[in-house]
This record gives structure tokens, sequence and C-alpha cells, in this order.
């Protein structure tokens, strides 16, 4: 382990040899953050996670001459434990791993708050721990679209100590309209030329790409300063605790009004991206070689760092799904080399955060081009965020991306979709193997979901895995996960989350898993459900957890944790459920088996009822939560209306007419009933029919009614649901399990619905 150490360690110096006059990412160490600012942000956390009474009994401080991202733990007194870390972000890790390990106390996404009894025993251990991560990461940019669009500070506060104690050390920073609002504004675009321009509060995050332009808009000016403000305060108590912050720079993506302004300068429109109808899409791309660009680049930077200050770190990602203009090795690296000029002309310190998504099975980017883009940068002075590594992994093919620095991203998940996935062991072995790489330029681990709230496990799998050097053994992991999570030890609780690891979580294949499965998704003949897992061992899982929870007193605190897994195991039996029926549905249809036909409509539409049931009993699964945190942000009427039409539409329609219909679908309740379901009454009805006059199904028709009478008016309702839990969800669990093991054991069940999902089994 240490031979391997000094290995990576010389591994890494070989690659960032001090022949940079610029800083470079080897230079990104700590933040300026004083230490003792850390350290009492670090025990503000600490107070804000036991309470004061407790936090009494923890002394933390910052040592910055300690080894980069370390800790130390000591017990130093019967009563007190000494944290010490070379910044507040190591100094909440290794509290966090106390908390996990020795007080077997668990946090997750929506719970940091914890109860420790008082007196408080704590026990007795020495760990000087050291992360083999210089980075890790956190965030997408869609992450602000997908999960944080509504969010004030207050969750922003719990949400950061979060990710402290998960020693999370750099992250993203994307608000950006005010300070673009004030450069447009000087440049001489009319008030209606920057409504056009800017889209709503859902999509911020593509139209700062260029995908898309206005969608959603318009935003109110009270809406950017607001954002503003949120965007400071949340920056303060990142750095405060010894985060580095991304900042957005300038790409090339400008208002179609630039080509008034600017008549003599040639802006390459943006193709259009995914359908959107020319109100909404087909900016204008400015090549980063005009003079024009290094000016707004430069403007732009400027005013970013004077309202909010830098760590020298800037993302920008010019051709995110967006085909560059030319094919040109020399096009490549002017791009990429203005790019990075126009940030030095501002910070010299500059270093350019890179997604590098847009390599990812994209035929445009040989290997010529991706060469030519990442080396038109001083090596060191980019930082590449592999953002799928874990399925597409773009490191092997590029040679240690030419040996720009680079971070092993888990994304995960697309969209914010709920369903049960994730390749545990991939993501267990690859870290390692990607350190260890020959000339690996790998700095850090990261995570980079487009939305969050779903599949919590691997997100603190892979966050832990990061700070390791050796691979988890995961039968333990899990073993442990679940003690925590739930504050007892049952063998069937573990049994439990082995059965899912095996199952749902052992995911090795090259499909893409966009979370849009039978049930969210809009009903057709020519669905194709699969699986890549045996689920039987879901249902089996799940038969467990109510077992347990049925006879087992958890204690208060875990509570929420356990019903959210009942919930969303449930919720996963469904989800498979409905695939199975679908696939005998269609074999009804087909043979032109009425009986069958029916008797499957039924259990579809039992199934249905029985999700938003479920989902009903947990406001972590509402539609409710995320409508009023929409509608809380307007002023007036017509801004909690324009809100929530924004919230209904990302996860819906997406889109004016359903440009990317379901992308960001959600199993929430409030959605099945309302969306879900009478998309489903609708088609069942209509393929009926077609089975009755024996006439083929108009797919076509299907769709337009579908999309005007039930997608579309889904997005401008005002539908208010309910904004308490109804039901209690152990009951309404057990009630679904045994009506299900009912129909299932039954004989006309076994006859009518006994051709299983396709399964996809990848070995890699
Ligand atoms: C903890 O254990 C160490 C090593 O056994 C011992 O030296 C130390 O005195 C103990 N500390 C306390 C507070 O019990
Ligand atoms: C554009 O170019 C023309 C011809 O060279 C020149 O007359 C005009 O002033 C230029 N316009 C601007 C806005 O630079
Ligand atoms: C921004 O520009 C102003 C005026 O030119 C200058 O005084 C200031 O130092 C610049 N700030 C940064 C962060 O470059
Ligand atoms: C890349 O572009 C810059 C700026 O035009 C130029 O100085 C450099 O020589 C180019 N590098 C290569 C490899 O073409
Ligand atoms: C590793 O880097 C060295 C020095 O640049 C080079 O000679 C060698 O070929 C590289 N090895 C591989 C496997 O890329
Ligand atoms: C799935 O697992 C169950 C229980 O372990 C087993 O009985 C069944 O044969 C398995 N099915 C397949 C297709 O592997
Ligand atoms: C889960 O399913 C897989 C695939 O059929 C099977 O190999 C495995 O044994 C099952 N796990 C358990 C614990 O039954
Ligand atoms: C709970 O159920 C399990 C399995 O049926 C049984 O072994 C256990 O004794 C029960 N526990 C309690 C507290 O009833």
């Amino acid at each position: 382990m240490r031979l391997l150490s000094i290995i990576l360690i010389t591994a890494i110096a070989l690659l960032f040899p001090c022949k940079f006059s610029n800083a470079s990412v080897s230079d990104l160490h700590g933040v300026e953050t004083p230490a003792d600012t850390q350290e009492s942000a670090v025990r503000d956390l600490i107070i804000r996670t036991i309470g004061e009474d407790a936090s009494k009994h923890f002394v933390v401080y910052v040592d910055k001459t300690m080894p980069l991202r370390s800790f130390q733990i000591k017990k130093t007194e019967a009563s007190t434990l000494s944290i010490v870390g070379s910044d507040g972000v190591s100094v909440a890790k290794g509290f966090h791993h106390y908390l996990k390990y020795y007080l077997q106390k668990h946090i997750d996404w929506t719970h940091t708050k914890v109860e420790l009894q008082l007196p408080i025993q704590l026990p007795n251990v020495t760990i000087f721990s050291k992360s083999a991560s210089r980075f890790i990461y956190y965030q997408n940019v869609c992450t602000w679209s997908y999960s944080f669009a509504w969010w004030s500070f207050p969750i922003w506060r719990r949400h950061i100590d979060w990710m402290a104690m998960m020693g999370i050390t750099l992250t993203l920073a994307p608000i950006q309209e005010y300070i673009w609002h004030d450069i447009y504004v000087e440049m001489g675009l009319t008030k209606d030329e920057i409504d056009e321009h800017f889209a709503g509060a859902a999509f911020q995050a593509w139209q700062r790409m260029g995908n898309i332009r206005g969608w959603g808009g318009p935003i109110p000016h009270s809406y950017r300063r607001m954002q503003k403000v949120l965007q400071q305060r949340i920056l303060k108590a990142e750095r405060d605790l010894g985060m580095r912050v991304a900042l957005p720079a300038f790409a090339g993506h400008v208002p179609v009004a630039m080509a008034r302004i600017f008549p003599n300068i040639t802006f390459t429109p943006v193709e259009r991206w995914n359908h959107f109808p020319d109100k909404y899409c087909c900016g204008l791309f400015l090549d980063p070689s005009e003079p024009l660009f290094r000016q707004i680049a430069v403007k732009f930077l400027n005013k970013t760092i004077e309202t909010y200050g830098s760590d020298n770190i800037y993302f920008c990602d010019p051709f995110n799904e967006i085909q560059p203009r030319l094919a040109t090795a020399d096009y490549m690296n002017a791009t990429a080399f203005h790019i990075h000029e126009s940030m030095r002309l501002v910070d010299d310190s500059a270093v350019w955060l890179l997604q590098g998504w847009m390599f990812v099975k994209n035929m445009f980017w040989t290997d010529d081009l991706i060469e030519a883009f990442l080396l038109a940068v001083p090596l060191g002075e980019m930082l590449v965020l592999d953002l799928q590594s874990e399925q597409f992994p773009q490191y092997e093919r590029t040679h240690s991306f030419h040996g720009q620095p680079f971070i092993w991203c888990m994304l995960h998940n697309f969209g914010g979709t709920l369903g049960m996935h994730g390749s545990v062991d991939i993501i267990n072995t690859n870290v390692r193997l990607a350190r260890n790489m020959i000339n690996s330029s790998m700095v850090g681990v990261g995570i980079t979901a487009e939305g969050i709230n779903q599949n919590y496990v691997m997100y603190e799998l892979a966050l832990e895995r990061g700070w390791l050097l050796d691979d988890f053994d995961l039968n333990d992991w899990f073993e442990t996960y679940a003690d925590v999570r739930y504050s007892i030890r049952d063998v069937r609780l573990h049994s439990a989350w082995q059965l899912l690891r095996q199952s749902v979580y052992s995911y090795k294949g090259l499909l893409k898993l966009r979370g849009k499965y039978c049930i969210a998704r809009r009903p057709s003949i020519n669905l194709s459900p699969w699986v890549w897992y045996n689920t039987t061992n879901v249902s089996n899982a799940w038969a467990q957890m109510i077992a347990v929870l049925g006879n087992t007193t958890i204690p208060q605190y875990n509570r929420p944790f356990a019903t959210h897994d009942l919930v969303d195991l449930t919720r996963q039996f469904l989800q498979i459920t409905f695939d199975q029926l679908y696939v005998n549905l269609m074999t009804a249809y087909r043979s032109k088996n009425m009986e069958k036909y029916v008797y499957i409509v039924d259990k579809m539409l039992e199934a249905l009822n029985d999700l938003e049931t479920i989902l009903a009993t947990n406001m972590e699964f509402s539609l409710s939560r995320w409508l009023e945190a929409a509608k809380i942000l307007g002023r007036t009427p017509v801004e909690k209306q324009l809100y929530e039409m924004n919230a209904r539409n990302q996860i819906t329609a997406w889109g004016p007419n359903g440009q990317i219909v379901d992308y960001a679908t959600k199993q929430w309740s409030g959605i099945v009933i309302d969306y879900y379901r009478p998309r489903w009454v609708l088609f069942l009805k209509m393929l009926q029919k077609s089975l009755e006059h024996n006439e083929k199904f108009n797919e076509e028709a299907f769709k337009r009614t579908v999309s005007e009478e039930i997608e579309n008016p889904f997005s401008i309702s005002t539908k208010v649901y309910p904004t308490e839990p109804v039901g209690d969800t152990l009951t309404v669990a057990k009630q679904i399990f045994h009506k299900w093991t009912t129909y299932t054991d039954d004989s006309r069940f076994k006859k009518y619905c006994n051709k299983p999902i396709r399964i996809v089994y990848v070995n890699i």
C-alpha cells in the first residue's frame, strides 16, 4: 500500500514538473481561507449535526501543515475526542468517519441531524487517514436545474454540511445571469432581446450551455438578484469549510441579438437541439479566436470574480451536445487556446475545468481532434471531469487525457429519475485501476449526477471509495451500511442489501440507463423493457424489509431512512411488475387474446394505483414538495404560475411540445395519478379498440392525443397536491405485498403473465 502511494506520488510529480510560470492544478492545494475560519465553520457544522451539548465532546483543529486532505482522530480525555485536519473539509470528513464507523450514526442527503445519547460513550481510537484523491468532486451543471432549482439557503446549508462530511473539496457555482444581464445592457441589447434569451428557472443549465434559449422565461430581474445573493452565501459557506469552487467562464454562447449589434462579425448559429422550435433554440456561438470573444470573456470573468471571489478555477464547455463548426485540429487548438487565454488575461493562475462529456460516443471527436483540443492548454492548467467513468470512461482512449489531470466521476443518474441501479463493482475496482494506470493523470474522484435524491447508497459508496486507496470488501461495506442506516443489526436487513447489491446495483453493461421504465414512459406498442438482474432478488429484498419493519422497532432517528427505503423498494417492485405486465400485454395484443388483454389491463391499472398510494405515504416521493418550493419563489401570482409551469414541464414534457418528453421523469405521487395513469388509460383504451375492430393501432394518433390532452396540459395545470403524507408506509406496503403475492400465485396470472422481461446480462 505504501509502495503504491509512492508510485502514485512519483507519477504525479513526473506529470506536473514545475516547468510552468503559471499556477496549475498541482498548485490548487488548500483555499486561502484562514485556518481559524475553517475551524469555526466546522465547529458550527458539528453543532448543527449533533447539537450544542454533544458537540462539546469534540475538539477540532485545522492544521494547514498536515499532509493535504488528511485528518487525525485521538481520544484526549475520557469525554473528549480531538479531530485535527489539514482543512475544514478533512475535519468534517473525519468527524463523519467517526460518526459512522464508531458511533453508528447515519446521515444522508435529506437528513443530517443526528441525536447522540448523552453522556456519549466515545470509543477510544487513534486514526490517521489521508485521502488518496487530491480532489473529491461533486456536481454537474445540470444538477442545478434538476435538483437545486428551488432551493433556498437553509437547504443549501444542510447540503453543504453533507458535502463537507463526505469529503467533497471541489464543486461548482454556475449562477451567472445577473452578471450577463449587466453586460448585455451595457452592450445595447433591449429588454425584449434579453428576455428572449434567458431560459426559465428550471431550464437555466441548458441555456447556459447554449442548447436552448428563452424557454420557460422571461425571468424577472428580481429573480436574478435573488440568485446572485444566494450564490454568494453558498460560496461563503463552502469556502469557509475549505472547499474550492469553480466559477463559470465565457464559452462563446451569446444571444441572437448580438448579430444586430455586431453586424460585421460572423457568429455561428448553434444547431437545433432536440427539435426545439426556432423561438427557443439556436442561439449564436462566437468563435473564441474572434477579438470580440476576448472582450466579452474578460468582461464577464472580471465581473464574476468581483461578485464571487475566485479560487482560480473556472469551468466552461463550448461544445456540450453541440457540434463544432470545423473538424480540424487547428480549429480545436485555436478554440481551446483562446478560451484558456481569455481566462488567463483576468487570472494568470487560471485552471480550466472541462467536462469530458463531449467526447463520449460522439463520432465527431476523433483522437486527433481530442488531442489538439486538450494540448492547446499547458499541461496542468486544465482539469478534466471524466464525467461517466463507470460506464463510458474516456481516460483510456485519450491516454489519460494526454497528460491533463482528470477526475474519475460517477455520473450514475440522468434527469434525476428514480429507479434502483448502479455499478458497485466497477466503482470499487476501476477507481484503483485508473489511479494505477501507467502515466495516470488521475487526481481525484467525483460524483456528477444530473439529479440527486435517488439511490443514496451509490453516492455514499463512490465518495468513500474516492478517499481510499484500496478497494472495499463490498460485502462488509453493505452490511455496515444497513447496520448504520437503520441502527439495528438484523440478518434479514443484511440479506436484503446483499440481494440488492447483487441485482440492481451490479450493472456492468454498456446499454444506457435513462430511468424510463414502462410505467413512467409515454405508452407505445414498441416499448422494449429490459433488466440486467434477477428481479426475484428485488422482491425477496422487499419481503425481507417488510418482515423486519413489521416486527422490529427501529430507533426514532432512523425511521425516516427505513420508511424511505421501504417506499423505494415497493416502488421498484411495482416498476418491475408493470414492465412485466406490459410485456405480456403485448403478447395478448399480438395474439388477439381479448380475455388475457382485459385481465392484464386490470392489473396494470392496479399497479398504477398502488404506486400512487405508496408514494403518497412519504413526502420525499411527492410532486407537491417540488411544486410548492417553486411557487414560494414567486412574488406575484403571475410569477408563481410561471415557476410552477417550469417545475411541471421539466419533469414531464420537457419543452413546449414534448421535445424531450419524460427525460427527467419522476415516480412521485401526483404525477402517477395525473400524468402516468391517464396516459396509460388512454393508450389501453385505444389499443383495445383497435383490437376489437381488428384495426392497426394508430400510434401517431395516440401520440398526438396524449400530448394534447394529457402531457401538455399537465404543465399548465395549477392543481394543488397534499403537503402531508397520506397513509402509513408499512401498512400500505404490506397491503400491496399481500395483494401482489396473491395475484402472482394465482393460476390465471401464471398463465397470462409468464413471459419474463428481457434480461440483458453483460459481462465486461
Ligand atoms: C486511548 O488509547 C490509547 C492507546 O491505548 C491510550 O494511550 C490513551 O491513554 C487512551 N485514551 C483515553 C482517553 O483513554
Ligand atoms: C461594418 O463594416 C462596414 C464595412 O467595412 C463599416 O462601414 C461599418 O462601419 C461596420 N459596422 C460596424 C458596426 O462595425
Ligand atoms: C476588473 O476590471 C477593473 C477595471 O479594469 C480592474 O480594476 C479590476 O482589477 C479587474 N478585476 C479583476 C478581478 O480582474
Ligand atoms: C495553437 O494555437 C496557438 C494560438 O494560435 C498557437 O500559438 C499554437 O502554436 C498552436 N499550437 C498548435 C499545436 O498548433
Ligand atoms: C509514459 O510516459 C513516458 C514519459 O512521457 C513515456 O515515455 C511512456 O511511453 C509512457 N508510457 C505509456 C504506456 O504511455
Ligand atoms: C433468480 O433468483 C431466484 C432466487 O435466487 C432463483 O430461484 C431463480 O432461478 C433465478 N432466476 C434466474 C433467471 O436466474
Ligand atoms: C441474485 O440473482 C443472481 C442472478 O440470478 C443470482 O446469481 C444470485 O445468486 C442472486 N442472489 C441471491 C443472494 O440470491
Ligand atoms: C421477527 O420475525 C422473525 C422472522 O419471522 C423472527 O425470527 C423474530 O423472532 C421476530 N422478532 C420479533 C421481535 O418478533
